[in-house]
């Protein structure tokens, strides 16, 4: 088990040498033991079989669909000119996930180019409200609970106009609304509340599931309720006439990096998968131990994972499944894995490796993931169906991650003739 509570918390280990030898479990192992060879095989049984583990030991059952309505109003539909003259729309709607009156409510942002008809879209759930993701004044300012943040205009846990932007770099919508994708986000918050007492306040309440005393070890916590959000999210765009449902990608940076690949696994709808610096829990493989670890992880963030999780502390060579057995949840659907060389405490080689380790899910079916010996060089992006590239800097989401992503995209979700 997890040290004591109230031990400090133990230090990173950066060092590589100190690694070892890692040893992984076969990601295309099914129930019996065996290792599948077919695609057929491998949705059979080893899909199915991976899946579970990952649900027992990590992030807890995946979470049964409730319906969406749209909520106070309707859907606004306004005609913009953001920067550089790029034509868009920008819609808003709040969503209700469940029925009234214990389904939350969502605010959802999405900007499309001008006269969009079926076009692919970016779905990202973000970390400080639609608001801090863009100047536009014409969004909604949140009124949801928020983390203590002085610095992003965050006062008594609540949005101010202070905070309108904030995140900018972070969704750079300009260049890939002029590209023909749509942007659409959320708040993280409006689905779970990012708090160890979050529970009372999420989703899980209008999905009945325990909110408070010991939890079952494999109940899901933000994490799953996020990917859940994200699911709901994606009901209500499939129905919009100018998205093609058949092409929307779900994104996430950090802990909703950690997310944005639950949901990819959860919910085969999602026609790519991006996450970038997901680190620990996400992308990044946890028997590796440099960098954030599992003891940190479930201590620092309680209420991310299911409860079985926290057990694997110090323990990781025992965990069942590994971190590519989540990537390897994408196939044969095109993934995407980014990193950033100063990201060290996401451990950007352990999300290298673990993309490598999921590739076998794709040459089932005949396709090639990300087949490299080593990460490529900076700020180049390799990999067929699995693509992968590290940004020069530190910890973030940036126009040249969103760039990869753009470019990914258009050639692995192409539109239909
Ligand atoms: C912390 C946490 C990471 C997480 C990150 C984030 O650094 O340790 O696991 O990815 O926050 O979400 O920004």
């Amino acid at each position: 088990m997890a040290s004591h509570a109230a031990s400090p918390l133990p230090p990173p280990n950066y060092d590589e040498s100190a690694v070892g030898k890692v040893v992984l479990p076969d990601p295309l192992t099914g129930p019996d033991g065996t290792v599948v060879t077919t695609s057929d095989a491998w949705r059979r049984s080893a899909r199915p079989h991976q899946f579970e583990l990952l649900e027992t030991h990590v992030y807890g059952r995946r979470l049964p669909p409730l319906p969406v309505t749209v909520a106070d109003g309707g859907v606004e539909r306004v005609a913009v000119s953001l920067a550089d003259g790029v034509a868009a729309t920008r819609v808003q709607a709040r969503l209700r996930l469940g029925p009234e009156p214990k389904g939350r409510l969502v605010d959802v942002l999405l900007y499309l180019p001008r006269e969009a008809r079926r076009v692919p879209v970016f779905l990202e759930l973000n970390f400080r409200g639609n608001h801090a993701q863009h100047g536009d004044p014409g969004i909604r300012l949140s009124t949801s609970w928020m983390p203590k943040d002085d610095a992003a205009g965050i006062v008594d846990h609540r949005a101010t106009e202070a905070a309108r932007g904030l995140n900018a770099r972070r969704w750079p919508i300009e260049p890939l609304v002029s590209r023909g994708f749509g942007m659409a986000t959320a708040y993280c918050g409006d689905i779970f509340p990012d708090r160890a007492d979050g529970r009372p306040d999420s989703v899980l309440v209008s999905l009945d599931r325990p909110v408070d005393g010991a939890l079952p070890p494999d109940e899901p916590g933000a994490i799953g309720a996020w990917a859940w959000g994200l699911s709901r999210i994606l009901d209500w765009l499939v129905t919009l006439p100018e998205i093609d449902p058949a092409r929307v990608a779900v994104v996430g940076h950090s802990r909703l990096g950690k997310t944005a690949l639950w949901a990819g696994a959860c919910d085969e709808r999602f026609a790519l998968v991006v996450s970038n610096n997901s680190g620990c829990g996400g992308a990044a493989l946890s028997r590796r131990n440099f960098g954030e670890t599992v003891e940190v992880i479930t201590r620092r963030f309680p209420h991310w994972f299911c409860p079985a999780f926290a057990g694997y502390a110090g323990r990781e060579r025992e965990l069942p499944c590994d971190q590519h057995t989540l990537l390897a949840m994408a196939a044969p659907r095109p993934l995407y894995v980014s990193s950033a060389t100063e990201d060290l405490w996401a451990d950007p080689r352990g999300e290298f490796l673990a993309a490598v380790a999921a590739s076998p899910a794709w040459r089932l079916f005949g396709l090639e993931g990300l087949e490299a010996a080593e990460p490529p060089r900076p700020d180049t992006s390799i990999g067929d169906r699995v693509g992968y590239h590290t940004r020069t800097g530190a910890h973030d989401i940036l126009l040249e991650d969103w760039t990869f992503f753009a470019d990914f995209a258009a050639r692995t979700i192409p539109a239909a003739r």
